[in-house]
C-alpha cells in the first residue's frame, strides 16, 4: 500500500523540490496552494502516482477543510493513507516596518503563517506524523528582522 504526504505551498520553492523528491521516494503528494497555475507545474514535475492538487487558502479553515476532505475521501483522487504534511506555506520578504509594506502586512504575515499553518495540522490531525520547516529559520534573528517575525516564531512554538 503506498502513502501520502500533503505538502502546503507545493507551487514553488521548497514546497516543490519537496514533492519532486517525494514523489521519487514513492509517496503519493497533495499538493496546496492558492494558484492552481503554479500547482499544475509541479504536478507536471512528478514522477508518475497519484497525486492530487488542492488549490486553497491554508488560512481559510473552511475551505482547507472542504477541500481535504474532497481529495482524501473520493475514490480516484488519492488512494493511500495520509501518513505526513508539511506545512510549508507562507509568505517572507518586507516586514511590517518596510516601506513597501501595506497598513494590513502584519496580519497578512500572521494569518498565513501562523494561523496557516495551525490549520493545516489541525485539519489533518488524524495523520501519525508532522513536518514543518521554513518558517523556524527566522527563530536564530528574531531581534533583526521585525517585531512580526518574532511573534510569527513564538506563535509556531507550540502548535
Ligand atoms: N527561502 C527562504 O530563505 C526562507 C526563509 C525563511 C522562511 N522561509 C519560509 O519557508 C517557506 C517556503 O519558502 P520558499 O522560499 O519556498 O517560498 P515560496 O517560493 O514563496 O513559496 C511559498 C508558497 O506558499 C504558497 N502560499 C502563500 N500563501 C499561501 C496561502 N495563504 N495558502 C496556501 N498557499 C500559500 C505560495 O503559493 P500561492 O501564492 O499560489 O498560494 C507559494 O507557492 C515559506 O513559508 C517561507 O516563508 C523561507
Amino acid at each position: 500500500m503506498g502513502k501520502t504526504l500533503l505538502i502546503t505551498g507545493a507551487g514553488s520553492g521548497i514546497g516543490r523540490a519537496t514533492a519532486v523528491r517525494a514523489a521519487e521516494d514513492g509517496y503519493d503528494v497533495v499538493l496546496v496552494g492558492r494558484r492552481k497555475g503554479p500547482l499544475n507545474q509541479t504536478l507536471a514535475l512528478l514522477k508518475e502516482g497519484a497525486h492530487s492538487v488542492l488549490p486553497c487558502d491554508v488560512a481559510d479553515r473552511h475551505a482547507f477543510r472542504l477541500g481535504l476532505r474532497q481529495v482524501l475521501g473520493e475514490p480516484g483522487f488519492c488512494d493511500s493513507p495520509l501518513v505526513a504534511v508539511f506545512a510549508n506555506a507562507g509568505i517572507g520578504g518586507s516586514n511590517e516596518y518596510a516601506e513597501d509594506a501595506g497598513e494590513d502586512r502584519w496580519n497578512e504575515i500572521l494569518r498565513v503563517n501562523v494561523t496557516g499553518v495551525y490549520v493545516t495540522l489541525n485539519e489533518c490531525k488524524t495523520i501519525s506524523h508532522v513536518l514543518w520547516s521554513g518558517k523556524d529559520a527566522c527563530r536564530g534573528n528574531k531581534q533583526c528582522l521585525g517585531a512580526v517575525w518574532c511573534a510569527e516564531s513564538i506563535g509556531l512554538c507550540d502548535i
